[in-house]
This record gives C-alpha cells, sequence and structure tokens, in this order.
C-alpha cells in the first residue's frame, strides 16, 4: 500500500512537473513567434513604403550621387522629415553606399562613416535587415509608455542599382502593447491547456490506480484466504482442531516485533518481513497432509515408530512448498514459509529434527516459529493431554532457554508474555473453554 502510494506521489510529481516544462518551453516558443510576426508585419511595410516615397523624388537620387559636392536641397531635407513624421519613425540615417551618413535628424553625425557596421553592410548587398529591443527607461521619455525600438537598415535603389542605404529608427509604443497583449493571452491559453491536460492526466491514473488497488486488495485478500485454506486442511486432518492457526500467527507476530527493537535484528525485520512471516506461519504444518490418519489421530502416546513419521511432515511440507514456489517468477513469501515448515522442530542446541541444526544456523523465521507452536501446543487441551496454564508454560520455557529455544527469543516472550496469556485466552478453543468452565474460571491465570 506503501509502495502505490508512492508511486501515486511520484506520477503527480513527474506530470506536473513535465506539463510544467513542456507548457512553459511551448508558452515562450508561441509567445516569441508573436513577438516575430507582429515586427514582421512593420518589416514588410515600411522598407516598401520608403521605395515607394523615394521614387518618387527623382532629386534624392541627384542628390545620393552628388555628395558630398552638392549638399541637399531643401526639397530633399523636406523630403526626410517628411519621413520623420511617417508612422512611429523618430530617427533617419541616409547613407552613401560606402558607409557615409550623408544626411540625419542627428546633424552631428552627418560625414562619419558606418562602413563596419554588420548591419550597413548587409543592407548595402541587398538585405533588409533589422534589430529590436525594449524600450530603455532612459529612453521612456513619456514616463508611462514602454515602446519596441525597431532599427530598420533598408538598402534604396535605383532602377535595379542600389544608391544607399535609410536606417529607421522606429520607437512603437502600440506595438510594444500589442506584443504585450498577445503574449499574455498566449501564455493564458498555454496555462489553461498545460492546467487542463495535468487534471486530465491525473484524473486517468487516479482512477487506474484506485482499480488497480482494488484488484491488488481482493488478489491478496484470495492468496491470504487459499494459504488459510491450504494450511487448514492440514490442521482438520489432525484429532483435535480449533485455532491454533489464528493463535500461533498471533504469538509470531508478537515475537517478532518484539525482537525488531533489538539492534541486531532491526534491518532485518522489517514491516514487510513481519508481514511475511505472519502470513507463513499457518503453513508450517502442512506437511501433515502426507501423515497417515492412524498416526495422526490417534488418541494415545505414539510409539517410536509412529513419531518418526509424524517427523516427516518437516520434510513432506518443505517439499510441497518447493514445488509450488519453483513454479513462481518472483521472490515471494514463500520463501519464509518454506524455512518455517522445514525448519520449526529445530533445537537451538541440535537436538531437534529433521536436520539437527543449532543455534544461528536455524533460520531466524523458524526460531519464531517454534517457541510460538510449543507454547500454543502447551497451553492447549489434547486428549493425551491436559491444559497447562499459563505460569507452568513460563517455566517450561525458561528451562529451555539456550536448550529448545534461542535464548534472544525466551527474552523476547517474557518481554510479552502478558500478550500471549491474553491472546491464549481470548482465542481459546471450544472444547478447552467447556473443560476449563467446569473446572471453574478462577483456576485459570
Ligand atoms: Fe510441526
Amino acid at each position: 500500500m506503501k509502495k502505490q502510494r508512492n508511486i501515486m506521489v511520484q506520477f503527480t510529481l513527474i506530470t506536473f512537473i513535465t506539463v510544467l516544462v513542456v507548457s512553459f518551453g511551448l508558452g515562450e516558443f508561441l509567445a516569441r513567434r508573436v513577438r516575430e510576426n507582429l515586427i514582421n508585419t512593420h518589416i514588410d511595410l515600411l522598407p516598401r513604403i520608403v521605395q515607394y516615397a523615394v521614387e518618387d523624388h527623382p532629386d534624392f537620387y541627384v542628390f545620393m550621387q552628388s555628395y558630398p559636392e552638392l549638399g541637399p536641397s531643401t526639397d530633399v531635407e523636406d523630403f526626410f522629415y517628411d519621413l520623420l513624421t511617417f508612422g512611429s519613425i523618430t530617427r533617419l540615417k541616409v547613407m552613401a553606399k560606402d558607409g557615409t551618413i550623408v544626411w540625419s535628424d542627428e546633424s552631428a553625425i552627418v560625414g562619419k562613416n558606418f562602413s563596419d557596421n554588420t548591419l550597413f553592410r548587409r543592407a548595402v548587398g541587398g538585405e533588409i535587415v533589422y534589430s529590436y529591443r525594449f524600450s530603455r527607461k532612459e529612453e521612456n521619455i513619456a514616463g508611462t509608455n514602454k515602446s519596441i525600438i525597431l532599427e530598420i537598415y533598408t538598402p534604396v535603389y535605383k532602377g535595379n542599382e542600389l544608391v544607399g542605404v535609410l536606417e529607421l529608427y522606429e520607437s512603437d509604443s502600440q506595438l510594444y502593447v500589442n506584443i504585450q497583449k498577445n503574449r499574455r493571452t498566449v501564455w493564458l491559453l498555454v496555462t489553461a491547456a498545460g492546467a487542463a491536460i495535468y487534471i486530465s492526466l491525473f484524473l486517468i491514473f487516479y482512477k487506474i490506480y484506485q482499480f488497480q488497488k482494488q484488484t491488488s486488495k481482493r488478489l491478496l485478500q484470495t492468496q491470504d484466504v487459499t494459504i488459510f485454506a491450504l494450511a487448514y486442511q492440514a490442521e482438520l486432518r489432525d484429532i483435535v482442531t480449533g485455532r491454533h492457526l489464528e493463535r500461533t500467527s498471533m504469538y509470531v507476530k508478537i515475537l517478532a516485533e518484539e525482537l525488531s527493537r533489538d539492534e541486531k535484528y532491526r534491518s532485518y525485520l522489517t514491516k514487510d518481513y513481519i508481514n511475511d512471516l505472519v502470513k507463513s506461519a499457518p503453513l508450517h504444518d502442512i506437511g501433515k497432509v502426507g501423515v497417515p490418519d492412524f498416526i495422526l489421530r490417534k488418541p494415545g502416546k505414539w510409539t517410536v515408530e509412529e513419531f518418526e513419521e509424524i517427523k516427516k511432515h518437516s520434510q513432506l511440507g518443505h517439499k510441497i512448498m518447493t514445488k509450488v514456489e519453483e513454479r513462481l517468477t518472483f521472490q515471494s513469501f514463500l520463501k519464509i514459509a518454506i524455512q518455517i515448515i522445514l525448519s520449526h522442530h529445530e533445537r537451538w542446541n541440535g537436538t531437534g529434527y529433521p536436520a539437527g541444526l543449532s543455534g544461528e544456523d536455524i533460520p531466524l523465521s523458524a526460531r519464531i516459529m517454534a517457541l510460538a507452536d510449543v507454547y500454543d501446543a502447551l497451553r492447549t487441551e489434547r486428549p493425551y493431554k491436559e491444559i497447562i496454564f499459563h505460569e507452568k508454560c513460563r517455566e517450561i520455557i525458561i528451562s529451555e532457554r539456550g536448550r529448545h529455544f534461542d535464548p534472544r527469543m525466551v527474552d523476547a516472550f517474557l518481554s510479552r508474555e502478558t500478550d500471549f496469556n491474553f491472546i491464549s485466552r481470548k482465542f481459546m478453543d471450544d472444547h478447552t473453554a467447556s473443560s476449563l468452565s467446569d473446572v471453574g474460571s478462577t483456576a485459570f491465570s
């Protein structure tokens, strides 16, 4: 469930960042295109108008060809000033082919040479060249209206012959307003589209996530009941059935949680591991399905030979579960189940079965199961034995510290013995309870 929540958070973040980055990139790209298009309408128009105007003034060509011998006539100067009143043109430079400024409204620069200017060089090659920028603070004369500054270098011709270059300096506040307005519209649309895409993706994913969560939950429940059914069919074959599987699972959980507080086991006994351990516990005696009924259901004590048959349930169960586990293509909790099934009758001092393992060679899961299983067997009434009360069980378990049981396991049991006693009473088998009622409830402790 935690992993699923993480996937949800990861998806939400990744999608949000992706949509944000794409929206920002798209917004900026479209805003630039809009700006370029608006500027291009000016670039297309102004040079054409200038060329038409020049063609109507033959004196302009005379002036361009006779400079510097002759200055501009009054008529030519009027023509230049007329150009300055056109649209938003605020400055004009008239340059000869060699880059010399032959006329400008800024008289101080007349006669200077701009042949090194890159834009001029391209214009004198026949290209209409421009650059633009937003007005600087000092250029914002009105103090309120910002504008866009366009510098257009346009070649002028007489017929096919290039006679010079005009540099038009345009300061257009309306163009600035239009660009900003269009830019805002573009950003608004892109933001709305980005938000709509993000919300749509989120809703689709959330729906899938909910469906998948529901499916996973059902699969897990199915898995749990299948395990329980498997374990219960072995249990059912026993002479007395009860709530052994439920109680042992609870004891296992208590012991594992207690041990997980220990520095030594903390990294091993994670929450997921404990869940798998608890899920595996009911399978510990599944091998009993292979033990003959006349032995398993015998009301009295087993003979040595019969007990040898009983002991085989560990290996039989191991064989069953290994076959099942081999069919899986991923690492599952059955690995833990297999450990428990095979080794839950091993003893700390090496006198257990089937392998006679000792100490920490016995898997931790099996050491936990061993104590849980024995405690429950002691606390439960059987045809061949009476119920043993908690205090006596406690004594037996302590006496087996370092013999049957891992000493640390006994310590964990003692730390949580109240919980063990509580569970043994709360989930008592019906037949045990009825026997006790004959004795009297005060005798039970
Ligand atoms: Fe067993």
